[in-house]
């Protein structure tokens, strides 16, 4: 585990005629284990920072670090062995391969990888403790948006990994299933010490965070980390 952090990273889109500026000088640390909310308006630069810190995209300028790991000093290889081992990542539209079962797609991220565990075995027990052992061999559509979005989180965890990111998670799911979808995440942290970043619209999910981060026009604009203001 270690922790994520940002130094003054830029991100700076390049179109035809027009550059959008999307972050702005962000700092911030993101502590292992964690788990923080991130809000903001639409185009206030939350999946920018997330892919960032996910490293599929890289920064304009500034620094991230893994620990005290400058991941732009990385090579390609490198980086897709790192973003493999130590990130999981699951998003508003599930991406599920709509061909695979649901074990199958837990199993995905690990059919060309060479693990030191039993690949069926771990996503068996992955999707149990996500609520689907009787949904194994269901295809996406056959499953709910609440299952889809469970299956997203099993899969996300199939190498265990030090980060889980979230973009929207909830977004297309109702406010209950929603809720099921953020206690998972909640619990996750909390039995497997993985950090969490949540991007999200949801206020009442944001201000359950440990660490509330709100964004505005590529920067950030408040950080509240209630671990720290409940030792004060
Ligand atoms: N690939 C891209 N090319 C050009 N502009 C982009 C790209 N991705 C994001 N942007 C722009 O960067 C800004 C921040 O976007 P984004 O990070 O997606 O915001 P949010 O997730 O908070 O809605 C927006 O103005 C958006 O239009
Ligand atoms: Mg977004």
């Amino acid at each position: 585990m270690s922790d994520l952090i940002c130094i003054d990273v830029t991100k700076q889109f390049q179109g035809e005629g027009i550059s959008t500026l999307a972050l702005d000088s962000v700092s911030i640390t993101f502590r292992e284990g964690s788990f923080v909310s991130i809000t903001g308006q639409s185009g206030s630069g939350k999946s920018t920072l997330l892919s960032l810190v996910g490293t599929l995209d890289v920064p304009t300028s500034g620094q991230i670090l893994y620990g005290d790991l400058p991941i732009k000093n990385m090579k390609k290889d490198e980086l897709a062995d790192f973003r493999f081992d130590k990130i999981g990542f699951i998003f508003q539209q599930f991406h599920l391969i709509p061909t695979l079962t649901a074990l199958e797609n837990v199993m995905a991220p690990i059919f060309n990888r060479k693990v030191e565990y039993d690949k069926k075995l771990r996503a068996q027990e992955l999707l149990k403790r996500v609520g689907l052992l009787d949904k194994l061999d269901a295809l996406p559509s056959q499953l709910s948006g609440g299952q889809q979005q469970r299956v997203a989180v099993a899969r996300a965890l199939i190498q265990e990994p030090d980060w889980l990111l979230a973009d929207e998670p909830t977004g297309n799911l109702d406010s209950e299933t929603g809720e099921v979808i953020f206690e998972l995440l909640r619990e996750l942290n909390r039995e497997k010490g993985c950090g969490v970043i949540c991007v999200t619209h949801d206020p009442s999910i944001a201000e359950r965070a440990d660490v509330q981060i709100r964004m505005k026009d590529g920067a950030v604009i408040e950080v509240i980390d209630t671990r720290v203001t409940g030792h004060a």
